[in-house]
């Protein structure tokens, strides 16, 4: 077996080498939602490709590199694009970019994603704040034997979405005036979108969104006690909530018509975090 820990170790090592900055929060933006991180000001970008054993984005919409820069003060490292299991990658590659932010020193990650709205309260556009997710992907990037230099071999699962870190979104949404809505995530393998009985299937379980990515990221970011916030973007109502057919074009569309409130909101939100992680 590889070690993914030495070589998240050299990954990390190689990201810093070329950067002065030492950021604490890891932000990894989800499809149509890339563009965020364009704005960061002393930016150094790296390329996947360039990261040893990095794995690299296939999907479209996903740009495909880390850029390392600053939202105002403080200093972030910004995935663009991330790797999902449905284009062939493990939960272990998948995650791989987690375990390199860990090893970098990043204390809390930002995730965010496109999602398929469930609860018919939601709209197309809607921001939701993931407050506990459904893995249904079938495994976990925790699977085989566990390295105690990541993590437990059986973390706790109780608060994967740090309240905390709610709360500060919530309280700086509702200063922007940009409604956020709060949800149950659950997480399925794809690329297929659902079908209508699948998605009656997951609202009856209990979820509020779905989508392909995710939960995987957070299962390892808490196995190395970093914290979590994550936030949806409905880019589309699930199938057989309204009468038509999905398109990843409108997937992509929808993040392109978001981002600037969802940049507005990461911008409130990061100082706020940085002020609790740097205490920590
Ligand atoms: N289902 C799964 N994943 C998604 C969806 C969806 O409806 N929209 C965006 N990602």
């Amino acid at each position: 077996m590889t070690d993914q820990f030495a070589l998240a170790d050299a990954s990390a090592q190689f990201i810093l080498a070329g950067t002065p900055l030492r950021p604490k929060i890891g932000l990894v933006l989800g499809s149509g939602l890339g563009a965020c991180a364009d704005s960061l000001a002393d930016a150094t970008r790296v390329p996947y490709s360039e990261i040893p054993a990095f794995p690299r984005s296939t999907a479209i919409g996903h740009a495909g590199q880390m850029v390392l820069g600053k939202v105002g003060d403080v200093p972030v490292a910004a995935m663009q694009g991330r790797v999902h299991q449905y284009e062939g990658y493990s939960a272990q590659e998948v995650t791989f970019p987690i375990r390199v932010f860990g090893r970098m020193g990043i204390r809390a990650v930002i995730l965010t994603n496109a999602a398929g709205g469930i609860d018919r309260g939601y709209s197309q556009g809607a921001l939701v704040l993931i407050r506990d997710h459904i893995n249904l992907q079938g495994t976990s990037p925790l699977v085989g034997t566990n390295d105690d230099r990541f993590g437990v071999r059986f973390p706790d699962m109780t608060r994967a979405y740090d309240r905390d870190y709610r709360q500060i979104a919530r309280e700086e949404a509702a200063g922007l005036n940009i409604p956020l809505l709060e949800g149950v995530y659950a997480a399925l393998l794809g690329p297929s979108y659902e079908t209508p009985a699948e998605i009656e299937y997951l609202r009856r379980i209990g979820a509020d969104l779905v989508g392909m990515s995710t939960v995987a990221e957070v299962i390892a970011a808490r196995h190395m006690e970093m914290k979590v916030l994550a936030i949806s973007c409905v880019t589309n109502m699930a199938a057989g909530i309204l009468d038509q057919p999905l398109s990843h074009a409108e997937v992509m569309e929808t993040g392109e018509r978001v981002k600037s409130i969802f940049e507005s909101l990461l911008r409130a939100i990061l100082p706020r975090l940085n002020d609790l992680v740097s205490r920590q």
